[in-house]
């Protein structure tokens, strides 16, 4: 049976965000599939790591904190229970908003204190190595802004740049990540025709969800050079091929 987490980051779950992510939980469960859900703002997630939730905090060195914890079985039980959450999973689909050119906040502190080191990643288990190979990740994203504005030559900056660094940290751990799913021009400032027209094309939206769920495993995946691409410095070979923008030939 496939594992389904569900992360989502939004104040509130009537939202757009909140019905999307209801959506693939309904699609998910109707095609026999388990979820779990992670409602981080509702959950009361602390996405902030800090000194005093560790027992052996000398020196305070993140990673090797993290990684002491991980030995002996004394990481923070809200962070544990992510943690479960996500070893059990297949396909981890993440939904938030875009929030100042990028995911909000409590997912980045979800990312630093849940993908910790030790429990979930060493050095010699990451990219190619990583632990968690056999997972997949998606990510469905709203924008306030307008398709155009989120292209590649638009003004808010091409939003699949501003996801990239989010997708890395999943190919650090192995995942393999599915292009972004993205729903543009998200907001509730519209009045009359233009408020109806959004809400029917929103709705739409919601309902051709299914199909995405239902083809999760055909869906295109986001492109990451192979460890091999990188020299005994970790730059890109010349004869390595650049796949991002951020990775790239000098
Ligand atoms: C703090 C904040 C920052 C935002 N920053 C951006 C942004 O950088 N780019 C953008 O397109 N929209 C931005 N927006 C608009 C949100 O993306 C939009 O409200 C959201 O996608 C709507 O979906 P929802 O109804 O699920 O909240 C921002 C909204 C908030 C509240």
């Amino acid at each position: 049976m496939t594992q389904t987490l569900i992360v989502m980051a939004h104040p509130h779950r009537g939202s757009f965000t909140g019905s999307w992510a209801k959506q693939t939980e309904i699609a998910s469960r109707s095609l026999g599939g388990g979820v779990s859900r992670s409602d981080l703002v509702q959950d009361g997630f602390d996405p902030v790591e800090r000194f005093d939730h560790y027992e052996d905090s000398t020196g305070f060195d993140v990673l090797k904190c993290q990684e002491h914890a991980s030995d002996t079985g004394t990481i923070p039980a809200s962070v544990l229970q992510e943690m479960d959450k996500l070893l059990a999973a297949d396909r981890i689909i993440l939904h938030f908003p875009i929030w100042w050119f990028g995911p909000p906040a409590i997912i980045k502190g979800w990312c630093d204190r849940v993908l910790a080191h030790g429990a979930m990643h060493t050095s010699k288990e990451r990219f190619d190595t990583g632990r968690h190979r056999d997972k997949t990740v998606l990510f469905c994203v709203s924008t306030g802004s307008q398709e155009a504005e989120s292209a590649p030559d638009g003004r808010e900056g091409d939003v699949r740049m501003l996801l990239w660094p989010l997708a890395y940290t999943f190919r650090y751990l192995g995942c393999k990540v599915a292009k972004p799913q993205v729903v543009h021009g998200v907001h509730g400032y519209w009045k009359g025709d233009k408020k109806e027209k959004t809400e029917a094309r929103l709705a739409a939206h919601l309902a051709a969800h299914n199909d995405i769920i239902k083809d999760f495993d055909n869906l295109p995946l986001m492109a990451f050079n192979a460890d091999h691409d990188f020299d005994e410095h970790g730059r890109l070979r010349p004869e390595a091929p650049s796949v991002t923008p951020f990775i790239k030939h000098v």
